[in-house]
């Protein structure tokens, strides 16, 4: 078994029926990892287990714990961390898959909202960290992940409390990162563009050979939510320290922010300028 009966707990993973926190859940679960699945509705994280155990193999599976987790109520997560604790002693692996997102203009979004945003998207993540660090430390392993995004490198019109958030969230965990080094505790950030849904996935069509399904991978836009989920896997066998899944646009536009931001800042500008002179429909 791939993990071996580590304790790997993760969050926000209620709307399994779509996205990549549900195919993260099938993957470890299958993997033989003690799967402590954290969401916010219950059904979900019932439909969620319905799933996860109608294909498993109990031979070779643990079965999943659940976990009522707000993530944006800080005492809440603080109170879940302690209990996963207390009930298995230790976590192995812990994975931050939580997002709230929201779009559009700043002065339309209200300050609650952007609140809210960073309550989930930044103080949820760091929160439940903080409550299992020293159990990791003083065991001398451990593993967080955070599936984050390539927002968190560079802003997007539109999208200032969930970039802001994001970069937020990339900035704690890239300074921890060498903070616990030391106690071989490795930080691991997985960051993708867009995560496509089950609809758009190439494999629905019939491709005739599998060269041909990885280049129609490649070339569409997006990933789709298995390769995330594997990619977050791979990162957590091999401790990989950071992933950016993006095709080379985005991963251009990561170096042009860097090395030439004033191109960047007039190209964005420019594309607002565009958008807002189409004339809205109706
Ligand atoms: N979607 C994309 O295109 C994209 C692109 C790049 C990166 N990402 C990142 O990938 C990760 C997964 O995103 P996704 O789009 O695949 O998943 P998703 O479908 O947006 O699911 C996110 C999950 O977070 C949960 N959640 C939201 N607020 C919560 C809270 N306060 N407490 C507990 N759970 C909460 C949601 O629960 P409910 O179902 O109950 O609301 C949902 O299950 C996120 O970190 C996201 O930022 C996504």
């Amino acid at each position: 078994m791939l993990f071996g009966s580590s304790v790997l707990v993760m969050s926000c993973v209620t709307t399994w029926d779509h996205r990549s926190p549900f195919e993260c859940a099938r993957v470890f679960n299958a993997g033989g990892a003690r799967l402590v699945l954290c969401g916010k509705n219950w059904e979900g994280l019932e439909s969620l287990y319905a799933a996860l155990t109608s294909v498993a193999d109990p031979s070779k599976t643990f079965t999943p714990k659940l976990v009522l987790l707000d993530l944006s109520d800080i005492s809440c997560v603080e109170d879940v961390a302690k209990e996963v604790l207390d009930c298995y002693g230790c976590v192995d692996i812990l994975i931050n898959n939580a997002s709230v997102k929201v779009k559009g203009p700043a002065h339309k979004i209200s300050l609650e909202l952007d609140k809210k945003i960073m309550d989930a998207n930044y103080f949820g993540p760091i929160t439940f960290t903080k409550v299992l660090l020293p159990n990791m430390i003083s065991r001398r392993t451990g593993q967080i992940v955070l599936v984050n995004n390539i927002q968190a490198k560079f802003g997007i019109p539109f999208r200032t409390a969930y970039a802001a958030s994001k970069h937020a969230v990339m900035g704690f965990f890239d300074c921890l990162r060498a903070e616990v080094e030391e106690y071989d505790v490795v930080v691991s950030t997985v960051s993708p563009t867009f995560i496509r849904s089950y609809q758009a996935y190439p494999e629905q069509r019939n491709w005739g050979s599998s060269i041909c399904k990885f280049f129609c991978r490649k070339l569409t836009y997006g990933v789709h939510p298995v390769e995330v989920a594997e990619e977050v896997m791979r990162t957590v066998r091999r401790k990989k320290q950071e992933v950016f899944m993006a095709n080379p646009v985005p991963k251009a536009a990561v170096f042009i922010r860097t090395f030439f931001p004033e191109l960047f800042f007039a190209v964005v500008a420019c594309g607002v300028k565009e958008k807002l002179s189409v004339p809205e429909e109706g």
